[in-house]
Order: structure tokens, then C-alpha cells, then sequence
């Protein structure tokens, strides 16, 4: 487990101390042993250096690698936990330093965007923030921002939970009226996968496809992928140079867990992945929806942005889509039984759901009329939570299967009955999307937008 940090804070300030009073030399050498160790240790916990009087910064928290025991492992390679309920988000947002997306802040996102707030803000989908009130203040002040978000294509299907950022971001798109961004990591497919540099860029134009079909505004929407984007803008290349001219290794250590035999490529990936955050105005603030996964990369974008002379992006963060199997764990694309892809058929989607889906039900008919199901650790509730749109709907069905009248195949049947036609007008919709579409979206050019 990792010291706590006030430990070597306070001892640090013990040391230093009442300098009046005089001690034998041994016992100043002994200190000044103990300062340097604690130094040392200081470094290795937080990435940074120690300066006195200075808390470290927000990069520095919950570096990923090695969380204690009982906490749930979150980064941008890894996410698990053992309980059947799934991550625990609020020990999370502590442990993040994040906020919590409250009752007040969903208001208010109604109030200045005059929309009901999507049911994924009502129903703490998206349920953590960094400085979504400034966001807000800036609108209420006429002023614009824009949004960014990203995908790693690692396959050429994606699955239904890759779509949740996306479908939020259209959302937040359609009622801010604002400029979009997004990045495909391909890159960082290449260097963390055993994958080919011309699959990985295949499964990014593939991906853009998926991700056009959401619906997209083409005047306001630019996408890229990094291993086009990186030699063909300078601009781009040269934000990379400054975000890397201020992140030191020990940092990167600190906040990705990276040892020293993770590759050189991966330690310049991650500053890529800010980079198109910064272009050329200075004023205006970005807007990141993400899963809370992804944290750690912003908040080492949160450190340099104010030392490149821009603002802080604000964050808006989401829970995980559960695997079929159970909310231990996230949907996985490489887990063909963990997911129901986009390109399933309506059978697939009927016979996985059937076959995988954990179910919060009892064993038998009896048990369960007798005792009701758990709604909390059921995953096709959990998925109705994500697309079910109707709230009342909604509701009774949490009752009814809580209750007992509700059975598991029953609830199953609304899911697939959901979830099927969702599927099949996505599918539609993405056979629309042309190459010539394609090139539209990726090809950089002014978005027709007034900031
Ligand atoms: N790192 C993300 C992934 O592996 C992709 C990504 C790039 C991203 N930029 C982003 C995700 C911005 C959220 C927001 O999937």
C-alpha cells in the first residue's frame, strides 16, 4: 500500500522545525537522512517534487498502479470490482477529488440549457464533474465553450456501451449549440494492443461510421484520427511538444502506474491525448464528457493547460456500462460473451441476453414471487437504467420485479424488446453514413461556428 500523504507532509514540517534550538551533529545528520528519505518517498507517491508549503497538485491523485485492497481498480486499462453492484462512485469521487453531480447542478444544467436534463444526468449516469459550474457561469454570460471526447478503436465492432459518451454528447451538442471535437486514438490502440498500425487506423474510420450514425452535426463536428492528424498539423504536434516540455516522467509514473519498462511510445501517447484540446484561442473553456476511466489523463491535462497559459478543461464524468456477465467489470469488446455489439442481429441480441445476462432474480418461480428480485445487481435492469427513456416506465418495472410479479425472463424481455429496435436504427443509420461522409467529418476545416 502507498504511505499516506499527509505522513510525509507533517514529518517533513516536524524536521524543519524550531531551528533555535542546537543538536549534536549526528542527530542533525540523522534528520537530514530522514528529510531526504522522506523526499524521496514524497517524489515516488505524488510524481512531483516536494516543495515546501505547496500541497501537491491534482495530478497527482490516486496514481493507478497497485490500489489498496479493498478499493476497486479504476484506470484507463483496467477497471474491476468485487462487488456485484459495481464500482463504488462515490468512494471514487474522493478518491478522485472529483465532485458529485447533485440534484443542484442537474437543475441548473436545465435551467441555462432550458432542456430536461438527459436521463442520464437524472438518473447519475453521468454522476461526477470537475468545474461544470464555471461551464455554466460562462453561458450564463453568453459565452460559448466546446466539447471533446475520444474513442481508442481496438476493434472494428463497437459494442453498446461505447455508446454512451457519444449518445451524451450529441445531447449536450444539441442543446449548448456547440463545436465538437473528437479524437480516435489509434495510436494508443497500436501501442497497448497487439494490433497492426494499418488495423488500428482501418478500426478508426470503421468507428467514425458508428460514431457519425449517432447523429452528429457535420458543420460542427471535426473527428481525427492521431496517426493521420499528428503529421498533417502542425499546430497539433507542436501542443504535444508543449504538454511534454512540462510533464516530467515521475509524474507520468505517478498518474498512469507506467514502470520503467512500459515503451517510450506509451509515455508519448498519453500527451497526445490533451493535445487537441488546445488550439489557438486562449479563451475559451473545453467541455469533456468521459468515463470516469479516463480521469487520470485530464487531470494531468488540468496541471499543464493553466502553465500553457489555458484554461482548465471541465469534465464531465460517467459510470461504466456493465459487462453481461455483471457489473464486476466493464463491457469489453475483446469479450465477444460480454457484449452485445452493434452489428449484432436481433436474434444474437435475444440470445445473449437470454444466456448471459446476470440475472437479480431467485432460483425459482416460487422464490421469486415470494421474495422479488434485486433490481441493484440485475444487469438487464441495470441496461434498461441506460436506455429505457421513460421514467415512469421505468419505475414500475424497479417495483414490479422488486415486488416478485415481475420475472427475470419477463424483465429480459423488455430489455431485448429495447434494445432491438435501438440496434437495428442504428444499423440503418450507419449504412447512410458514405465514405464521402467520412471524409467530410475527418477533413480539418473551420467548424461554421461563431465562438
Ligand atoms: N483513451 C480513450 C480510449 O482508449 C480514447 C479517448 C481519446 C478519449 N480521447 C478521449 C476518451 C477523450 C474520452 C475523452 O478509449
Amino acid at each position: 500500500m502507498k504511505p499516506h500523504l499527509s505522513f510525509p507532509l507533517k514529518s517533513l514540517c516536524v524536521c524543519v522545525s524550531d531551528s533555535s534550538v542546537s543538536f549534536p551533529q549526528a542527530e542533525i545528520d540523522a534528520a537530514v537522512q530522514l528529510l531526504l528519505k522522506l523526499k524521496v518517498e514524497y517524489k515516488q507517491v505524488t510524481g512531483q517534487d516536494y516543495k515546501a508549503g505547496c500541497l501537491p497538485s491534482e495530478s497527482s491523485v490516486a496514481p493507478s498502479n497497485g490500489p489498496a485492497a479493498d478499493q476497486d481498480t479504476v484506470d484507463p486499462w483496467n477497471v474491476s470490482t468485487t462487488s456485484a453492484k459495481g464500482v463504488d462512485y462515490d468512494k471514487l469521487i474522493v478518491r478522485f477529488g472529483s465532485s458529485k453531480i447533485d440534484q443542484e447542478l442537474v437543475d441548473r444544467i436545465e435551467k441555462v440549457s432550458g432542456q430536461k436534463p438527459h436521463r442520464f444526468l437524472r438518473r447519475g449516469i453521468f454522476f461526477s464533474h470537475r468545474d461544470m459550474h464555471q461551464v455554466l457561469d460562462a453561458c450564463e454570460k453568453q459565452k460559448s465553450f466546446y466539447l471533446y471526447t475520444g474513442r481508442g478503436p481496438s476493434s472494428e465492432a463497437m459494442h453498446v456501451g461505447h455508446l454512451i459518451p457519444f449518445i451524451f454528447t450529441k445531447w449536450l451538442q444539441d442543446v449548448f449549440d456547440i463545436p465538437l471535437v473528437i479524437q480516435l486514438t489509434d495510436d494508443e490502440k497500436y501501442l497497448w494492443k497487439d494490433l497492426t498500425i494499418e488495423d488500428c487506423h482501418r478500426f478508426a474510420v470503421e468507428n467514425a461510421k458508428d460514431i457519425i450514425a449517432c447523429g452528429f452535426d457535420v458543420n460542427k463536428t471535426f473527428i481525427f484520427s492521431d496517426l493521420d492528424y499528428m503529421g498533417a498539423s502542425p499546430e497539433f504536434y507542436r501542443n504535444v511538444v508543449k504538454i511534454e516540455k512540462h510533464v516530467t516522467f515521475n509524474q507520468v509514473k505517478g498518474i498512469f502506474g507506467f514502470t520503467d519498462s512500459d515503451s517510450r511510445g506509451r509515455n508519448m501517447m498519453i500527451t497526445s491525448l490533451p493535445s487537441r484540446l488546445f488550439g489557438n484561442r486562449k479563451d475559451i473553456q473545453c467541455l469533456i464528457p468521459c468515463a470516469i476511466d479516463q480521469d487520470p489523463y485530464f487531470r494531468m491535462t488540468r496541471d499543464v493547460a493553466p502553465r500553457i497559459g489555458y484554461p482548465k478543461p471541465a469534465l464531465l464524468h460517467s459510470t461504466f456500462f456493465p459487462a453481461l456477465q455483471g457489473a464486476q467489470t466493464k463491457m469489453s469488446a475483446s469479450d465477444a460473451n460480454s457484449s452485445i455489439f452493434l452489428t449484432d442481429t436481433p436474434k444474437q441480441i435475444k440470445n445473449k441476453i437470454n444466456k448471459y445476462a446476470f440475472s437479480g432474480g431467485k432460483d425459482t418461480v416460487e422464490e421469486h414471487r415470494k421474495y422479488g428480485g434485486n433490481p441493484d445487481v440485475d444487469v438487464s435492469f441495470m441496461y434498461l437504467t441506460f436506455f429505457l427513456d421513460d421514467d415512469e416506465q421505468l419505475e414500475k418495472i424497479r417495483q414490479d420485479y422488486v415486488s416478485g410479479a415481475l420475472l427475470t425472463g419477463e424483465l429480459k424481455k423488455i430489455l431485448i424488446e429495447t434494445l432491438q429496435p435501438m440496434i437495428a436504427q442504428h444499423q440503418e443509420r450507419r449504412k447512410q453514413v458514405t465514405d464521402e461522409t467520412v471524409k467530410q467529418f475527418m477533413t480539418p476545416r473551420p467548424l461554421n461556428f461563431k465562438l
